[in-house]
């Protein structure tokens, strides 16, 4: 029986509702298919830490969790705490400390599941963004001075590396090379000509090593309207930070709900923990009400088992999961349906039991 010790971080809002359940999912799993035992560490980080210890995470927190196999993350974010505060004290320290430089980020239009598109049936949505997920937009760099002053001035300096660049970008194309092997490299280097110039020639070089990948330079703003309007056209994305955060938002709402998408913040070279969350933010409008849709959470925990080598159980997970949406008799109200988080939990529970039997 293998053993991975897996840090749970559930966080904030939803975070708290959805991890628990997906937790029950990984469990039965492993039971199931008698290949391994998860131990696992709670950590009560977030905006409650926050508010009472005034960090959002322990100072020596990547100490702690650099031991970890991996880690589980729900979300962040609290109306009472600002959204930057959240995110840099706790999921950007990780992604950047443990050199988590590529976020994987599949959108794939399941059978049951109604896009908002028009005409789009499974098989039509079916493509990966790889998200840069280290330095671009979200490195930091920058600052404010005359605070309050009417010659207040605000500089937010996006970093782009040839280093940083290239090692996504790699990552993209190997990807594409396993898959259909077409890549679309996002960029607006027309407006932003130096760092995304650079990303244009790296993207460039790197595509000499992948002869047999097709790869598409697209304009940001094109782009956005081609996953609306084309996304079959479409099987690995890279992109930038910010670039690929807001794609894979579109990708997960033309999937047919935010409570459906998975992540993983994944360091390839695994010298670091990498760390699976959803998609999805903490959920303040729906948070206490019982009906946040646990599937994200679910498939982020399936994509957890697979980059620890669980392929059998990820794919249990995955297969019971598809059969639940397919179904459609149990859904949460994001999907149309009436029933609460923990109704779709035990149907998946009950579908992973039944195709073992
Ligand atoms: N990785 C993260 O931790 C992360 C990501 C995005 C946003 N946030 C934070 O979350 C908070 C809320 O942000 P937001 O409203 O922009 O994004 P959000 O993803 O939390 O919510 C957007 C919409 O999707 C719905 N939704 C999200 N997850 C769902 C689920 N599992 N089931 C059903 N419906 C679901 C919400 O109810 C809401 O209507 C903010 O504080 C933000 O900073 C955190």
């Amino acid at each position: 029986m293998r053993e991975y010790a897996i840090a749970v971080i559930p966080g904030d809002g939803i975070g708290n509702e959805v991890v628990p359940e997906a937790v029950r999912v990984l469990d039965a799993a492993g039971d199931i298919t008698a290949s391994y035992r998860l131990r696992y560490e709670h950590f009560p980080w977030g905006c409650e830490y926050y508010l009472s210890h005034g960090e959002m995470m322990a100072g020596d927190g990547l100490a702690i969790l650099r031991p970890f196999d991996a880690i589980f993350f729900g979300a962040v974010g609290f109306p009472t705490v600002p959204d930057h505060v959240s995110l840099r004290g706790l999921r950007l320290p990780i992604c950047q400390g443990f050199e988590q430089y590529v976020c994987y980020r599949p959108s794939v239009l399941l059978p049951g599941v109604r896009s908002p598109l028009a005409g789009k049936t499974p098989g039509d949505v079916d493509f990966v963004v790889v998200r840069e997920n280290t330095e671009g937009e979200y490195a930091g760099a920058g600052g404010r001075s005359h605070q309050g002053l009417p010659i207040e001035v605000a500089v937010q300096t996006a970093v782009f590396t040839r280093l940083g660049t290239e090692r996504v970008v790699r990552y993209a194309f190997k990807l594409a090379r396993r898959r259909r092997r077409r890549l679309v490299s996002a960029t607006k280097s027309n407006a932003q000509q130096h760092a995304l110039t650079l990303w244009d020639e790296v993207a460039e070089a790197v595509s000499r090593e992948f002869p047999d990948v097709a790869m598409e330079r697209v304009l940001i703003d094109a782009l956005a309207a081609r996953f609306v309007l084309a996304p079959e056209s479409l099987d690995v994305v890279v992109a930038s930070n910010l670039f690929g955060d807001i794609l894979t938002d579109i990708g997960a709402a033309i999937c047919g709900s935010m409570g459906l998408a998975p992540s993983g913040n994944i360091n390839p070279e695994r010298e670091y923990p990498s760390m699976f969350e959803p998609v999805h933010g903490s959920a303040p409008d729906i948070v206490g009400k019982g009906v946040a849709n646990p599937v994200a959470q679910i498939l982020s925990g399936a994509m957890m088992l697979e980059f620890l080598g669980e392929k059998a159980a990820a794919e249990l997970v995955e297969a019971a999961v598809r059969v639940v949406l397919a179904e459609g008799r149990v859904r949460t109200p994001d999907l149309g349906g009436t029933a609460r988080t923990s109704d779709v939990t035990a149907e998946v529970l009950a579908r992973m039991r039944a195709s073992a039997e």
